[in-house]
């Protein structure tokens, strides 16, 4: 007999194409919040028109409320019933009325982290996506803009500082130690971004001229011993502000611009309007205790949320099917400003690397989606790197496409055309097409078709006429639910390089396929051209195309577009370990000659050379194989990065002995420098000399920073030396107060190319200093664990093991977490028969618990198919 009561339950599938226009709408809203950490009570007072002909009950969604009391037009009223947990109020024929509804809620209790709740004594919320109909009843849709007025009062002396969105109009004291204020914002908004917080917290004060000459309050808020840590975070800001005047033309419209950072935070910030709640890793650095890499999270991190005024607050989405809309447009304007900032060709390379190590495999695997998904289940698992990062790659081969004049034409014409509403992709589409003067109507197959397009290019060349073509071919692969494919645009930034030529080359082109088969012409060669193809990475393709090691060479020493160098050494690299891993010779001479040339242009540009002499990930490149070896592939890749150590010793040494930059130097070039020190290490360890352990332990000890500081410890987290335990031993010592810190000590552990790794983890969980409450904690880590890829996929399936108990305990806590941690587990198809046997019996023992959340069951059942 089955078990019925342990069966997941059916989940309730939501579809694009059922989208209908709210029968009602809600201009005005008042919430009166009387907080307590255990105890907030709620009033939210609706102010609603009726905008379909028949009279129709107004549903208000909740989630795990209780209705206190429900009045219409300020009297008592009856005719309401519960449906599920929506409060469906019967309004008969009237077409507008004023509904009122108190709730009580515990915030102390709440560990969802999603609605109001509390994190260390302070109260604070987050309502994106459905976080808001856990505060209160309401329609709790985007395409429901209201003004807000927000009262909240409190506890003096536990809760000094109250903040909503919008301006401050009136505070004042209230009876028993209590206090009030009172905030409104003009703008008429959706719901998910509403925003208080209240608490005891510092502000990091300053102000920002718009460039029609109005002055903005900013305040960022933190707390108290944090403040002198929120510098970068508030340049940072004053940066995006000026960037987005500059470059799209866009003013911010309060007088007030306030940031709160948190601890206990499910993602890494939210663009609530005027009031910007953030994980507190993005706003917090100071060189002693964040790296080069968290200063860069912060700068982008800010700038994203900041811009999302314009790209999600002052135009929003219909519906969360479109929330490509504001992620990948956003997306895509972050990543430009972080270009702006440093250096254009190694933050294109971190992106492609990012898009390769999240979103192929997303794109690849049972999760596949387009970047505006046709149904869910649950919203919060479509907060993806589809969504995010395709998205903006999207978005970023439209701007290629038009060039940066039209683009604008564009992006003004969308803001123009769509603010104050909730809109679509399709909207957005047709500004562009519009302002741009672009036709995208096979473009817009990009937001329809999931999985990533691959093209086949061959070069021909003609000896005796001299001509040459390149052909290529385009192949979008099946996904779930989209067996068959239709040819897409894809554009392509190609170069084709006379080697023997001493003179100029012929420029780039732009070409953009968009049947099966394309030839190109590429003009007259005395012999057959070197191709520089996907240039800048213009189209987020895979590209196969068969070139030898002398090619590959070539092309990473003289392209002049520094990411397609980037490639040409990466492509090689590849190669080598993908043969190596196969048992066959691959190129390692080749490559360590290239290393070699690339290492030549340390002092002009350290940062890119760090990047473009970096081995390809462990995962990259077992996406590259039939079935991934997960075992061989860590192996060959230490034996790659032994021979590039040995034979370039004296060379890393030397990068060594130059000794660091000053951590409190933040420029392009000291970061460079720091970055290409840490490789330099890496490499050595990997020769195992016998004084790398000191060395590692002698930078650790001397580093007058954090990233010098990560860098050797985690080098000595791989080896067993005296000096792992002692520097680990130290750092903790040293950072035990501080969360941010520890959670760093607890992923280079994690990270570990040791082979104990996994008892580690499991022994690390049980660390007085672990905890499933806190999100950061546990990314750190069991995020970091999935990130190893020979750990996680260790033969005996304990990797497997400790996330589906990860899972199983976290569920019941935070559903949105756990299942953030599955997507790992359904990559079985690209494993062995055993270890993907394995993986699917924990993705069933998940699907076997009671009460398992809708988050995880729709993630675990959909990573089984
Ligand atoms: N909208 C946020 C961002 O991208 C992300 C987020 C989603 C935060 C859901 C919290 C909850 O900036
Ligand atoms: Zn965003």
């Amino acid at each position: 007999m089955t078990d019925v009561s342990s069966s997941p339950p059916v989940l309730v599938s939501i579809h694009r194409g059922d989208y209908r226009p709210p029968e009602w709408r809600v201009p005005d809203i008042a919430l009166d919040f009387r907080l307590d950490l255990a105890e907030t009570s709620v009033t939210a007072a609706l102010a609603v028109e009726r905008d379909i002909e028949t009279p129709s009950p107004l549903v208000l969604h909740g989630d795990g409320l209780t209705p206190e009391a429900v009045r219409v037009d300020g009297e008592v009223w009856n005719d309401w019933r519960m449906d599920g947990s929506d409060l469906i109020v019967d309004l008969g024929d009237r077409t507008a009325a004023t509904v009122e509804v108190d709730t009580r809620i515990d915030p102390s209790a709440n560990t969802q982290l999603m609605g109001l709740y509390a994190s260390n004594n302070m109260l604070c919320t987050q309502c994106e996506a459905e976080g808001f109909r856990r505060i209160t009843f309401h329609p709790d849709r985007p395409d429901v803009l209201s003004r807000y007025k927000v009262r909240m009062e409190a506890d003096k002396t536990r809760f000094p500082i109250l903040l909503s969105n919008g301006n401050c109009i009136d505070k004042g004291a209230g009876e028993g130690g209590k206090h009030w204020a009172l905030w409104e914002d003009p703008w008429p908004k959706p719901s998910y971004l509403f925003a208080l917080v209240a608490g005891d917290l510092v502000v990091n004060r300053d102000e920002f001229v718009t460039m029609s000459g109005r002055k903005v309050e900013l305040g960022i808020w933190v707390r108290a011993g944090d403040e002198s840590r929120t510098g970068h975070a508030m340049q940072a800001l004053k940066n995006s502000m000026a960037w987005d005047e500059r470059v799209y033309g866009r003013e911010y419209d309060l007088d007030l611009f306030n940031i709160v950072a948190v601890s206990d935070f499910n993602m890494g910030a939210m663009e609530n309007k005027g009031l910007n709640i953030f994980n507190t890793r993005y706003i917090l650095a100071d060189p002693d205790t964040a790296t080069d890499a968290d200063y860069d999270g912060v700068e982008g991190v800010v700038a994203h949320e900041y811009f999302h005024n314009w790209s999600g607050n002052r135009i929003t989405c219909r519906d969360w099917f479109q929330l490509s809309l504001k992620e990948g447009f956003t997306v895509y304007r972050d990543q430009s400003f972080s270009a702006d900032m440093g250096s254009p060709a190694v933050k294109r390379i971190e992106d492609v690397r990012l898009l390769r190590a999240a979103q192929f495999p997303e794109d690849a695997g049972p999760l596949a989606h387009p970047i505006r998904p046709d149904s869910y289940q649950e919203i919060s698992n479509f907060y993806t790197a589809t969504v995010y990062n395709k998205g903006a790659e999207i978005i970023r081969m439209m701007a290629t496409m038009a060039g940066p004049e039209r683009f604008r034409k564009g992006t003004d014409l969308y803001f123009d055309r769509h603010d104050g509403e909730a809109a679509t992709c399709e909207d957005f589409v047709r500004a562009i097409e519009d302002g741009a003067g672009l036709d995208l109507k096979q473009f817009r197959l990009w937001y329809s078709q999931a999985g990533t397009p691959r093209v086949t290019a061959r070069v021909e060349h003609d000896a005796a006429s001299g001509a040459a073509q390149l052909h290529l071919t385009q192949n979008v692969p099946p996904t779930p639910g989209q067996p068959v494919k239709v040819p897409m645009p894809i554009p392509l930034r190609i170069k084709a390089f006379d080697r023997s030529a001493t003179a100029t080359q012929a420029g780039e082109q732009l070409v953009v396929l968009h049947d099966a088969e394309t030839v190109v012409p590429l003009g007259q060669f005395a012999a057959s051209p070197q191709l520089s193809l996907n240039r800048g990475f213009s189209a987020p393709v895979i590209i196969d195309f068969e070139r030898g090691a002398d090619e590959l060479g070539w092309l990473a020493a003289h392209d002049d577009d520094p990411f397609a160098r980037y490639e040409a050494l990466q492509q090689l690299m590849l190669d080598t370990l993908v043969a190596a891993v196969s048992g066959k010779p691959g190129h390692r001479q080749a490559v360590i000659d290239a290393v070699a040339e690339t290492l030549r242009g340390r002092e002009a540009d350290p940062a890119f050379v760090a990047e473009a002499v970096l081995l390809p990930s462990e995962a990259f490149i077992g996406d590259q194989m039939l079935t991934v070896d997960p075992d061989a592939i860590r192996r060959e890749r230490l034996a790659l990065q032994d021979a590039i150590g040995a034979a370039l010793e004296s060379e890393w040494r030397s990068i060594l002995a130059e000794g660091a930059p000053p951590a409190s130097i933040l420029s392009r070039k000291a970061k460079g420098g720091r970055r290409l020190r840490g490789v330099a290490l890496a490499y050595l360890a990997a020769t195992d000399r016998a004084d790398v352990p000191s060395l590692a332990f002698t930078i650790f000890s001397e580093a007058d920073g954090m990233t010098e500081r990560q860098a050797a410890l985690a080098t000595l987290a791989h080896g067993d030396s005296d000096e792992r335990a002692h520097a680990l031993d130290i750092f903790y010592q040293r950072y035990r107060d501080n969360p941010l810190v520890l959670d760093k000590w607890f992923q280079v552990q994690a990270w570990s190319m040791r082979p104990d790794t996994v008892d580690a983890v499991r022994a690390l969980a049980q660390h007085p200093d672990f905890t499933l409450t806190n999100p950061n904690r546990v990314r750190a880590l069991y995020g970091a664990l999935t990130g190893n890829q020979a750990a996680f996929h260790q033969a005996d399936g304990a990797g497997y093991r400790t996330i589906a108990d990860l899972v199983i305990a976290l569920d019941p806590k935070n559903p949105q977490t756990a299942a953030r941690m599955i997507p790992p587990l359904g990559r079985w198809k690209r494993f062995d028969e055993a270890r993907a046997a394995m993986m699917k019996a924990e993705l069933d023992r998940i699907l076997a618990q009671p009460g398992l959340s809708r988050d995880v069951t729709e993630q675990a059942s959909k990573s089984l198919l």
